[in-house]
């Protein structure tokens, strides 16, 4: 299949459209079908305007008196099965260029009048050459938020050009957002469902579930107005430039996310340590507010240079291990920065974020509700408890426990480690089942415990973070090596504490108290739990404060 595209646009290669027209591209590529692709950028062609003489139709017919590197285009033309125009719009129409090159395609056409066969009657010229099966695409970025009520005029135009719903039209609001490589988590996405689209064109067509990916905003109209403003840089009232660091600030309030409203507005400040200016964003119940004076008390404080956070913006470094090598510090609640994403992901993000494919390991498959812990405490603890009281009971306690966790799967997602307690658990409630000594078997389950903990500590996740990530970004907080490092000390304390339980509850187990063993030694995990509350707070903030 032969493929001609025109880049359409005055900016040539470095076009937002021709972002989208590549990713097309790719997906035709991807499509199996042998394509064979010629571009031509019509800024670098010299392309003459038509003089209107009419010589391509009587003097010399279908061939221009100028020349010029129109014939190399409409030679094109001729050898593509599928021409692709990509261009942005320009006052609801195409760029001037790009129409000196429609008009100059009269030669392809042949004087007389013919129907149409469109509703309009509005009157046609027959095709010189032979063009069936010919077809065509049309991509275009527009600058408003929505494509809807801006294309009226393209439309009309290749309406009458290739005979209306006779071509594949993909028009994109917000075009500018391609170029900003702090939104590309955003905009590579919708690059997807157009690389999609390309691959679908050239089988069996554009499915309805694409055509629906392609028709959502990158953004909500808000949000996007509200960051292109901030983007010129120029004060709204004085109409005054604004300094590179008020500019980035203005664009990154633009991305809250109102939802993410914790009940009490925060103010995040930030300091930008190499420009030696500092701006508050105060992320409130109906939206953001920058502050450049009357400075409120900070929620937290950020103190980074602004090349750093411009870099974590960019995504070329991880904000968390910029932290963890000092390039920034953090004062005041920590919280916020655990739960950036969460605030500043843009109203869309979260919706985004939930589409991204699971690539956590620990997961055997996703059912809809995350993991818990109490899947993998809870047949330990029915065994501990149960069986140091009656060994026969306890056991079948425990057991109708394992045999239940399988039913909390089909809610909740499983880890490895929920497998894992359900699989020791039935085996310790056999042994005991079987007859062998509760005050062995017992001491033994707590130091499987201990053991199964304290060996996740030396993979990459550590058992707590398959668990307490849901409490902050989800699979994203397992790229945090902050994140990483608090569950690996908080896993090892828990796992060391159950290492050493045996060894008391090995003595408990002979005296007569035995039988409280499971309350016993739920004393320590108490302190315990309350330690690692704290911990999990107090330790990145300790780290971010430098
Ligand atoms: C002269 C000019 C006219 C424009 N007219 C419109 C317009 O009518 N409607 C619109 O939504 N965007 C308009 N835009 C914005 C562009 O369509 C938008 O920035 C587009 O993404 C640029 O695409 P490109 O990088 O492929 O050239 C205009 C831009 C310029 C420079």
């Amino acid at each position: 299949m032969n493929i001609f595209v025109i880049n359409g646009s005055p900016k040539g290669e470095g076009s937002n459209t021709y972002r989208l027209t590549k990713a097309f591209l790719a997906g035709m590529r991807e499509s199996g079908e042998a394509v064979e692709m010629r571009e031509m950028a019509v800024n670098r062609l010299n392309i003459r305007p038509c003089l209107g003489c009419f010589s391509c139709w009587n003097k010399t017919p279908g061939k221009c008196c100028i020349t010029d590197d129109m014939a190399g285009v409409l030679e094109n033309m001729l050898w593509a099965d599928v021409t692709i125009w990509s261009f942005p719009l320009y006052y609801f129409s195409v760029p001037g260029p790009l129409k000196n090159l429609i008009d100059r395609q009269l030669p392809l056409v042949l004087p007389f009048m013919v129907e149409d066969g469109g509703e309009d009657g509005s009157g046609s010229h027959p095709a010189r050459y032979d063009m069936t099966g010919k077809r065509t695409v049309v991509i275009s970025t527009c600058g408003f938020y929505t494509a809807q009520g801006n294309y009226d005029g393209v439309s009309s135009l290749f309406d009458h050009i290739c005979g209306r719903g006779n071509y594949t039209a993909l028009f994109c609001g917000q075009g500018e957002l391609f170029r900003v490589p702090e939104l590309k988590g955003r905009t590579e996405e919708y690059l997807s469902y157009v690389r999609l689209a390309g691959r679908e064109y050239i089988g069996s067509g554009i499915s309805d579930k694409t055509w629906e990916s392609l028709g959502e905003l990158l953004y909500p109209r808000k949000i996007f107005e509200d960051m292109a403003d901030a983007s010129w840089g120029v004060d709204r009232e004085t109409g005054k430039k604004e300094t590179d660091s008020l500019i980035f600030t203005r664009q990154m309030a633009t991305l809250y996310n109102k939802e993410s409203w914790p009940g009490h507005d925060l103010v995040l400040e930030m300091s930008y340590t190499d420009v030696n200016e500092r701006y508050q964003v105060v992320l409130g119940k109906e939206g953001s507010t920058v502050l450049t004076e009357n400075f409120r008390t900070p929620t937290t404080t950020v103190e980074t240079p602004l090349t750093v956070w411009r870099s974590i913006s960019k995504g070329e470094i991880s904000g968390s291990e910029a932290l963890m090598h000092r390039q920034y510090r953090v004062e005041g609640d920590f919280n916020l920065l655990m739960n950036w994403d969460a605030y500043f992901s843009g109203a869309r993000g979260d919706e985004a974020n939930k589409q991204k494919k699971p690539s956590y390991t620990g997961v055997i498959h996703m059912p809809s509700k995350p993991t818990t812990l109490s899947i993998l405490l809870i047949p330990w603890i029915v065994f501990w408890a149960g069986a140091s009281i009656n060994s026969f009971w306890g056991s079948i306690a425990a057991l109708s426990a394992c045999a239940l966790v399988p039913l909390w799967f089909y809610r909740n997602q499983k880890t490895i480690y929920d497998v894992m307690s359900g699989a020791l658990v039935t085996g310790f409630s056999i042994l005991s089942l079987v007859g062998a000594p509760i005050r062995l078997i017992i001491p033994l389950a707590y130091l499987a415990f201990g053991v199964m903990w304290t060996a996740s500590c030396f993979f990459k996740i550590p058992l707590t973070a398959h668990y307490s990530m849901y409490d902050y970004d989800g699979e994203e907080a397992l790229e945090n090596p902050l994140f990483i490092k608090t569950n690996r000390i908080l896993t090892l304390a828990w796992g060391v504490l159950y290492l050493i339980t045996p060894i008391w509850t090995y003595f408990i187990l002979g005296t007569g108290i035995g039988g409280w063993i499971g309350a016993i030694n739920s004393i320590l995990p108490v302190f315990m739990g309350i330690f690692t509350a704290w911990f999990q707070k107090w330790y990145p903030a300790k780290i971010a404060r430098g």
